[in-house]
């Protein structure tokens, strides 16, 4: 059996000395944006937009903190199943993120990464989805990634078809298949496992986001609604992973 703590394979991030409780991964679940707009007699849609608000002060925060990796659920693949206008505000709104804040970004020495099926998508959409990996990919501070029409399943089940057509051509024997062949054909491959994974607005699951990678994280179940989240609401929540003790699977 492979051991479960092993070393990850890195890609450019800066060591995580300086972060807080040595926190080298947060990944967050952005909920609560609708229950934010309806609780003052607004359209979702405004929700949505607080929400932009909210993230980009929680990626300088991040960044600010000198945590190497951030992760965000921006839009799952089960999202589509809401009504259109819902899904045509939200892809506006990544367009409008992009073309807003990636200059930002990039002079905060931000790298992006998207990760999610980028078929199904429109070619406006993914061009910029391109242009933001493009423009930052040799910034060495926070990486962010971006999960947009993304799913876990989806994710775990193209990585395995990866592995099945080494197999098939002779590369890899199946006797001898380990974690890091599977964890190669996954979209986070080279960026370490969530330590922390937050979820705000109170609810408590995962909704297909980082199944593989969640293995070993600690969950905080924020009651602050998305829109509301801002720099003392990350600071509990990362206080209460600091109160946690992290195991492995060990004693
Ligand atoms: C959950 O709230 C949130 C989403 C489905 C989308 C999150 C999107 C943003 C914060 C803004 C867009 C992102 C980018 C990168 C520009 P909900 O609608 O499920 O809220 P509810 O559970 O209260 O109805």
């Amino acid at each position: 059996m492979e051991k479960a703590a092993r070393a990850p394979v890195l890609d450019n991030a800066a060591p995580a000395a300086g972060a807080p409780y040595g926190l080298k991964h947060v990944a967050i679940i952005m909920d609560g944006n609708g229950r934010w707009a309806q609780s003052r007699g607004l359209p979702r849609a405004l929700g949505h937009r607080a929400g932009v608000e909210a993230l980009r002060k929680t990626v300088r925060s991040v960044s600010d903190m000198g945590i190497p990796y951030l992760t965000v659920y921006s839009f799952s693949a089960e999202n589509w199943s809401r009504p259109a206008a819902e899904v045509a505000e939200l892809l506006g709104l990544l367009k409008l993120f992009i073309r807003k804040d990636l200059a930002d970004l990039n002079a905060q020495n931000v790298r992006v990464r998207v990760i999610g099926t980028r078929e199904g998508l429109t070619r406006d959409i993914a061009a910029l989805l391109d242009e933001a990996e493009a423009l930052t990919r040799h910034n060495t501070g926070l990486t962010f990634l971006i999960a947009f029409n993304y799913g876990a399943r989806q994710e775990i089940l193209d990585a395995v078809k990866a592995v099945a057509r080494k197999v098939e051509a002779g590369t890899l024997a199946p006797e001898t298949l380990r974690f890091a062949d599977l964890e190669a054909g996954l979209a986070t491959s080279g960026v370490p496992d969530p330590d922390l994974i937050i979820r705000t607005s109170g609810e408590q699951r995962l909704s297909n986001f980082l199944l593989w990678q969640a293995a070993y994280a600690e969950f905080v179940f924020s009651p602050v609604l998305w829109p509301d989240f801002d720099r003392k609401a990350l600071e509990d929540a990362l206080s209460e992973y600091g109160g946690r003790t992290r195991r492995f699977g060990g004693l």
